[in-house]
């Protein structure tokens, strides 16, 4: 796949699953879309949720179809069109919960803005500007997103030297630390997504596959629908925190919620106090994990096939 996402499950194991279904199936926590992916590789209809925009973004570039021609021209065209942006910080980029308490795991600075040198942060900042004020679809539109997001974590200080392109952003500068110029981790990203949407057809939004960012306490299940899911796990992986990096602050910068809306036709928003998840310091501890997952379960049982990689 193309985006990776934390605690996205292997493709070919939801494969194994996925060959005796047939219908439409639902994925209420959807992540990386893996799940919905393999559900219209073989050939049903999908239909995804996720509270986590960011996650919707993963998932938008993993499954949709988009047109790799443009995609390239677009991202050319971002790279030439930079210009000098006087920015230094991000706004309320604190890695701060709403209700002031810290975030969960253990970190050696303060806000995002840290983890850019001032130069890499002007460059970052001037791409995401050119992505803004570019002509395109808003399906091209999200692909650059995507490829700005994912050139991210290497333009920045967490990178350490001769370490993988991807990381789970774990808001820590290692002493020794080598972070990619800006300008050329954008570009390569943007040659990675190009060959990727080239080699792969992708699926049409609203008549293979729906795509919603959502609670699924929320949402009303046709009983019809095959309910195939992998919700989160405890406290294992903290999805939300983690997506802050990128959505939280960096796209919250950009028109990236315009876009959205011209795709979804709704306002979103970045709700981390309803992710389902234990975190005493977001004000969800262990039995009221549970519980929320027991509504979910309330809500979905007369769903047909139900299949819960909780026995993976
Ligand atoms: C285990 S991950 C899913 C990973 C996915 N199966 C994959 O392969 O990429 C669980 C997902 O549930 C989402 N989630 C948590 N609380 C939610 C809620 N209330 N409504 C919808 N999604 C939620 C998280 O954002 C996370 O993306």
């Amino acid at each position: 796949m193309l985006m990776r996402y934390w605690g996205r499950k292997p493709l070919k194991l939801i494969d194994e699953i996925m060959s005796d279904i047939d219908g439409t199936v639902i994925d209420p926590f959807g992540g990386a879309g893996t799940i919905v992916l393999s559900a219209l590789k073989h050939g049903n209809k999908g239909v995804y949720l996720d509270i986590n925009p960011y996650a919707w973004l993963v998932a938008f570039v993993n499954i949709v179809e988009i047109n790799a021609e443009e995609f390239m021209r677009r991202g050319e065209e971002v790279l030439e069109n930079l210009t000098e942006v006087r920015k230094r910080t991000l706004r309320n980029d604190y890695l701060y919960y709403p209700n002031g308490k810290p975030f969960w795991k253990e970190r050696n600075v303060e806000r995002v803005s840290q983890f850019f040198s001032p130069n890499n942060f002007r460059k970052l900042y001037s791409i995401l500007r050119a992505i803004d004020n570019g002509k395109t679809s808003p399906e091209v539109k999200i692909a650059l997103y995507g490829a700005f997001c994912s050139s991210l974590f290497k333009a920045s200080k967490m990178k350490r030297e001769n370490a993988g392109s991807w990381g789970v952003p774990s808001y820590w500068i290692p002493e020794r630390h080598k972070e990619v110029d800006a300008v050329e981790a954008f570009s390569s990203e943007v040659k990675r997504f190009y060959s990727y949407f080239r080699r792969n057809r992708g699926y049409k939004l609203h008549e293979d596959v729906e795509l919603f960012i959502k609670n699924s306490l929320s949402f009303r299940y046709d009983k019809d629908l095959i309910l195939f899911t992998d919700p989160p796990f405890f406290d294992e992986v903290q999805y939300m925190e983690l997506s802050f990096f990128y959505l939280g602050r960096w796209l919250r910068e950009s028109k990236f919620k315009e876009v959205v809306k011209e795709i979804i036709g709704e306002n979103i928003a970045f709700r981390m106090h309803d992710e389902i998840i234990v975190n005493p310091n977001k004000g969800i501890n262990y039995a009221k994990y549970l519980k929320l997952l027991d509504k979910f379960l309330i809500k979905t049982k007369k769903n047909e096939g139900k299949i819960s990689s909780f026995s993976l």
